[in-house]
């Protein structure tokens, strides 16, 4: 059961979750890492959840195009990643940066 670990502004926040989980879909259901978790659209796009990879970084794939798109060279070369991109399978940390931002609530 992989452990996360989630940095920002001097706090680590920890629990586990399934192999092969999506931390952006966790959080989406309400699971941990919510409410650690700054995301938003889930698909690459917005950038919301790009993180730098503390530990963990070796099960990663090679970024695939809305990576490369979103981030950018330059972010990629300095280990972020867009976690609602990845699967996890190991222990995992990575650390976001500002207020946790996510998507608004629906209204009734
Ligand atoms: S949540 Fe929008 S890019 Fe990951």
């Amino acid at each position: 059961m992989p452990k996360i670990t989630i940095h920002r502004d001097g706090e680590a926040h920890q629990g586990d979750i399934a192999a092969d989980s999506n931390l952006v879909v966790l959080a989406g259901i309400r699971k941990f890492p919510y409410p650690h978790l700054s995301y938003m659209c889930g698909m690459g796009k917005c950038g919301t959840c790009k993180s730098r990879i503390v530990a963990g970084a070796e099960q990663l794939p090679e970024p695939n195009w809305r990576e490369k798109k979103t981030l950018g060279d330059e972010a990629l070369a300095e280990g972020y990643r867009l976690v609602c991109q990845l699967r996890i399978f190991e222990d995992f940390e990575i650390e976001q940066e500002g207020p946790v931002r996510g998507p608004r609530k629906r209204m009734p």
